[in-house]
């Protein structure tokens, strides 16, 4: 490929390129004898461990075999964010979703569906709620109420083409940038567009841009902050996956309205695929003169270079990425000038999140009216949440800001599995608060999860059923704190450890009254005296959970009670009416805390018991139960 010289010529090849995406986005699409049949297989983390590539392999191998090369293409695509149900193929121009597809469907998927037109029913997703199979993806529940902005691509494109990212106006917003706007009119309309950085802390990004364009040096820098560090948060890493350009495309943007022209992307080694996806694109960039010097022939140069970040938490806080940057350790420090005016190498940078920068390129296509016609009052646009725990629909949804949790956790996440009910949500990862359900009605957006404690944090959402224990969850959140402290500080050094330790005293049934007054003193004195967002935020799970179930924090410290029978050492296990004596259990008792003789009631020595469960697992008359 010849590098592209100018707009003009971007615009002609996009014109060429569109019709490779006719199908895909076009649900009306009129299908004609002719046409090539299209089947995506997920190649997002998620599918591509349950061998997604397999099933590309057999499907090309059964294509090849009925003769079908002229007739079928078969495409790797990003995350549809439909990850539990995992490994997807969709089919066009039948828009038919498969879920939990194995290599070995490959070929009945040809022999079925693609030669006799037959849907195969048995790889259809059952909707949890009324049981019913969903043939095509826009009738399911799970997509219904959700608006993709900045995974407008993934699921769509191949990520390793490059000719389908342009076939979707890709590098147009890039061009339009450089032929026809300076940089106050690019940041202006970023301004205007509301868009606040979806890293967690929700900074409007149009005056970030502001701030470093109006910081003078000849030399600035822009950063992807693409570290992710959130347990149980994978959207940056999806975009990555997914749709590299369209960073890479916001990255050289940025570079442009600030007068930049070196960028770097952080991002953590544990994201290989992530990393492969990006290093395709930036040389494809390259050679299609999107990176390098005289972009479009406009005179401007622009690079960008990754850099590896060795998993820790603490190094997505951006002072503490700049420091990993340049070469020392990983550490925050105080924050007396703003990055924009004095970061990677005392020269003003701009740092965006991955998901930030994922928005830019639409922004720029579709204006800033249409994006601010979109979220909340403050809160504009959409965000992507990683929507885990007890719920049906595991997976990656994005929606308007202004969603309620009762939509996401009910409508598009299908209610709580096993008819359980729901407890709290906990939103923000462990910086966030565990939310009640007296506030499921709540519009989500920056500022509504703020006043009821938690936060949007970079996007984990994380349900808790009747089963989940509070004072656990706070425990849990605080471990991983303590583990990911840089230590520079005492308060979160020092301070997490003994809330830690006060919380497991407490789920160990050890706990008195003046422990529940020292945890909130404690708590809040870690928030008000910690150096970085770490600390200044670890003790929202506890203070969340103290202050919406605090019955439950004073159930575990009087009444030495958990309610949920998830705390082991205060439960005692028992055996009911129902036993008829098999012995089953007294066998697999590790503790020999089960006497009985055959087909009589055994009993459960609570003295002996370890609290393993073993015995209630193994008992197939329901027998056994945990008090
Ligand atoms: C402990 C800690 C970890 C953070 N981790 C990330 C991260 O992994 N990715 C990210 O984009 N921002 C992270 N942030 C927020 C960044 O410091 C910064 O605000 C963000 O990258 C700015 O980009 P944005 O304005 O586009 O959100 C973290 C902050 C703290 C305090
Ligand atoms: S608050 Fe924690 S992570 Fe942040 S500087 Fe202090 S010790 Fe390090
Ligand atoms: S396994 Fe169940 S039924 Fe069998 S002895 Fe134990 S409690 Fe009784």
């Amino acid at each position: 490929m010849n590098k592209i010289k100018s707009y003009k010529e971007l615009i002609s090849l996009n014109e060429t390129l569109k019709p490779l995406m006719g199908m895909r986005n076009n649900t009306n699409f009129q299908y004609r004898e002719n046409d090539l049949k299209e089947i995506l297989v997920c190649g997002g983390t998620g599918c591509h461990s349950a061998q997604s590539d397999e099933i590309i392999e057999n499907l090309k191998t059964s294509i090849k075999n009925n003769n079908l090369l002229d007739k079928v293409k078969v495409s790797l695509t990003g995350c549809f964010g439909f990850c539990a149900k995992g490994p997807i193929v969709k089919i066009f121009p039948d828009n038919v979703f498969y879920v939990n597809v194995s290599p070995n469907d490959a070929e009945e998927i040809i022999s079925e569906h693609i030669l006799k037109g037959n849907i195969i029913d048995r790889l259809l997703f059952e909707e949890p709620t009324i049981k019913q199979k969903v043939k095509k993806h826009d009738d399911m529940s799970f997509y219904k109420k959700q608006l993709r902005i900045a995974l407008r691509n993934c699921g769509v494109i191949n990520p390793e083409d490059i000719n389908e990212y342009i076939a979707e106006n890709g590098y147009i917003a890039l061009g339009k940038a450089l032929s026809s706007m300076s940089n106050e009119d690019v940041i202006n309309v970023i301004k205007k567009s509301g868009l606040r950085g979806r890293g967690g802390a929700g900074f409007p990004t149009g005056l970030k841009w502001e701030s470093t364009l109006n910081a003078s040096s000849h030399e600035k820098y822009v950063i992807c902050n693409a570290d992710e560090g959130d347990p149980g948060a994978f959207m940056d890493r999806s975009v990555l996956e997914g749709d590299p350009h369209s960073v890479l495309e916001a990255m050289i943007i940025n570079g442009y309205a600030i007068g930049s022209n070196n960028g770097y992307i952080y991002i953590r080694a544990e994201y290989p695929l992530a990393i492969h996806r990006l290093k395709v694109a930036i040389n494809q960039a390259r050679e299609f003169g999107f990176l390098g010097k005289d972009i479009l022939g406009t005179g401007f140069n622009f690079d960008i270079e990754l850099k590896y970040g060795a998993g820790a938490f603490v190094c997505g806080e951006a002072t503490a990425l700049i420091h990993s940057i340049e070469g020392n350790r990983g550490e925050p420090r105080m924050k007396t000038v703003s990055s924009s005016k004095k970061g990677l190498w005392s020269k003003p940078t701009c740092v965006n999140n991955v998901e930030t920068y994922a928005n830019i390129p639409a922004i720029m296509l579709n204006g800033s009216k249409w994006y601010s016609s979109i979220g909340t009052e403050k809160s504009k646009g959409t965000k992507v949440f990683a929507l885990g725990g007890k719920i049906n629909n595991v997976g990656l949804v994005e929606v308007p800001m202004g969603t309620t949790l009762r939509e996401i956790i009910f409508e598009i996440g299908g209610g709580i599995p096993n008819g359980k009910k729901f407890k709290a949500v906990q939103t923000g990862g462990p910086s966030g608060g565990c939310i009640p359900s007296k506030f499921l009605d709540t519009p989500i957006d920056f500022d509504s999860l703020n006043a009821i404690g938690s936060m949007m944090g970079s996007g984990g959402m994380l349900v808790l059923d009747e089963t989940d224990c509070m004072v656990n969850i706070a425990k849990f959140f605080l471990e991983f704190t303590v583990e990911e402290s840089c230590g520079k500080c005492t308060p979160c050094r020092i301070g997490n450890k003994r809330l830690h330790e006060i919380l497991t005293k407490i789920t160990e049934g050890k706990g008195c009254e003046q422990d529940l007054y020292d945890l909130k003193e404690l708590a809040e004195t870690i928030k008000d005296t910690s150096l970085c967002g770490l600390g200044k935020t670890s003790p929202n799970p506890v203070l969340s959970t103290m202050k919406y179930f605090m019955n439950e924090y004073e159930d575990h410290v009087i009444y030495k009670k958990c309610s949920s029978g998830s705390c082991q050492a205060l439960l005692n296990y028992f055996i009911t009416d129902k036993c008829i004596g098999c012995t089953k259990c007294s066998k697999i008792c590790p503790a020999d805390a089960i006497n009985g003789k055959v087909k009589e009631k055994h009993v459960i020595d609570n003295t002996k018991c370890l609290k393993c469960g073993a015995c209630l697992d193994s008992c197939k008359f329901n027998a056994i139960v945990k008090k």
